[in-house]
Order: structure tokens, then sequence, then C-alpha cells
């Protein structure tokens, strides 16, 4: 049988936990913000502050009684304007929208406060410089189209692999007496980002479905946390137990 190397964080060199400690740190930062951004861009749309399923279900799948426009002023528009005319423009859009009342009342609010980002020479942006574009958000919510969730997939799929290959690479070095159990640690992301990107599609379909996406963020978030905090802890602060010290050369 032949032997297999283990190469424990205490064989390498200190230059190399270093390079480890810098891109933890780094990514870890990263993860931080990237948390806050979900929260950001998701957490109000039902109405309440915090980031709730039905948050996610309205993202996903629309609100089925409300429009973008007023679920975007309850979520991530919401410090863009004074209370008073974010409600001003909810309650012009729940009772019809009507056009002369546009002119008069709302348009200067638009045109103050979201022409700066909205409008016809932004492409990425729905124009809010007429009626005509400010309708188009006030149809019925029907959530994050298809596309829209194509184009999120694949960037979330290539970067989040990016992100696990380099923390689970460095996670490997670890030493856990159970084998098993560091190869769970390390699965659970992948099999996580598989869950979420699955599960914005499919709670489009079935809105209990919404719960995925939060269960897997949390897997995705605790393995993340176990191994980038497992290595550190041992990288700078561990000794190996004896018999494992001289053990590390172990028989496949
Ligand atoms: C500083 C730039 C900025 C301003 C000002 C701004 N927005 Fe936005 N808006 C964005 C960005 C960026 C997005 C897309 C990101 C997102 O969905 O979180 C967006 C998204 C939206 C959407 C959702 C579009 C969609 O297709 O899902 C609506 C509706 C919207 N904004 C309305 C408004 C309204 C109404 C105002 C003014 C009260 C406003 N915005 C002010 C930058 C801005």
């Amino acid at each position: 049988m032949s032997k297999r190397f283990l190469i424990l964080f205490s064989h390498l060199p200190t230059v190399q936990k270093v390079i480890f400690t810098c891109a933890l740190g780094v990514l870890g930062l990263g993860y931080g913000f990237a948390s806050l951004y979900v929260f950001e861009s998701h957490a109000g749309r039902d109405g309440k502050p915090m980031l709730t399923v039905q948050d996610l279900v309205i993202a996903y799948s629309g609100n089925k009684t409300g429009t973008v426009l007023e679920s975007s002023l309850k979520g991530p528009m919401s410090n863009m304007l004074p209370a008073t005319e974010n409600l001003a423009i909810i309650d012009w859009v729940r009772r019809g929208a009507d056009q002369q009342e546009y002119a008069s009342k709302l348009a200067p609010i638009f045109e103050k406060r979201c022409v700066a980002c909205h409008n016809n020479r932004n492409p990425h942006l729905p124009s809010l410089e007429d009626y005509e574009g400010v309708m188009h958000t006030a149809e019925q919510d029907t959530g994050m189209d298809t596309f829209t969730l194509v184009r999120v997939s694949h960037i979330h799929l290539f970067g989040l692999t990016f992100i696990f290959f380099i923390v689970s690479m460095i996670f490997s070095h670890a030493y856990m007496r159970r084998e098993w159990l560091k190869i769970v640690i390390v699965i659970i992301p992948f099999v996580a980002i598989a869950l979420d990107i699955s599960s914005w599609f499919i709670t489009k379909l079935y809105e209990p479905y919404a719960w995925m996406v939060i269960i897997s963020g949390l897997f995705m978030g605790v393995s993340f946390a176990l191994q980038a905090l497992i290595s550190l802890y041992q990288m700078w602060f561990y000794t190996l137990p004896d018999d494992v010290v001289t053990e590390s050369v172990t028989n496949a």
C-alpha cells in the first residue's frame, strides 16, 4: 500500500501561512459585504424592516398585490427619498396612477429623486423620466425576470466556486481526527451553491421554496466560517497532539 502524505499547517513555511491568512482575511471581508448587500437589496420589500422569507418570495416570484415600483420603494429604493414623498408615490399608484396627477404632483418628485439614475441614458435601469417609463414599473410585479436570474446565476456559480475552492484548499491542511467530517465540511458549500441557485428559479413556481434560499445560504456561511476559523486557529495557535506528529505520514 502506498504512503499518503497529509501536509498539515504546521509543516508549511511561514510565508505560505501568511498568504493563506491574507487570503482568508480578504475573502471574509468580501463575504461580509456580500451579506450586507443581500440584506440591503432584499429586506423591507414586504413592509417589515428585517429580511424575511416573504421578502425573498417577492424578490423572486413577485408581489401578487403590488407593483415593482411599490416593492422597490419599500425595499432597496426606500432611502432615495423622504418618507412623505415615498408614501405619496405609493398612494398615487394604488389609486390608479392618474396621468393628470402625475404631471402636476408626481413628476417633480421623480425628477428630483430618481432621474439622476433612472434616465433614458442608462440601459440597465428602468427610465423614470416620463409617464410611460414610470408606468412600466407600475405594472404587476412578477419578480426577477428569468434573464436576470440567468445572468446572476452564472456570476454566482463562477464567483462562489473560486471562493470555496480557495478556502477549502487552505482548509485541506487542517488536522481533524475524523477525516470524513473534514470532507463533509468541504462538500457542503458546493452542494449549497447548486441548491441556492436552483431555488431562485423554483421559488418562481413554488413560493415556499424560498426557505431553501435561506437554508442553503446558512449552510454556506457556516461552512465558510468553520473552514476559515479552524484554518486560522491551526496556523497560528495550535500544536498538534504528539501521536499525530509522528503519524502525520499515514497509511492510505
Ligand atoms: C443612486 C441611483 C439611484 C437612485 C437615485 C434611484 N435608484 Fe432606483 N435603482 C437603482 C439601482 C442601481 C437599481 C437596481 C438595483 C436593485 O434592484 O437593487 C434600482 C432599481 C429600481 C427599481 C427596480 C427595477 C427592476 O426592474 O427591478 C425601481 C422600480 C426603482 N429603482 C425605482 C426608483 C425610484 C422610484 C427612485 C426615486 C425615488 C429611484 N429608484 C432612485 C439606482 C437608483
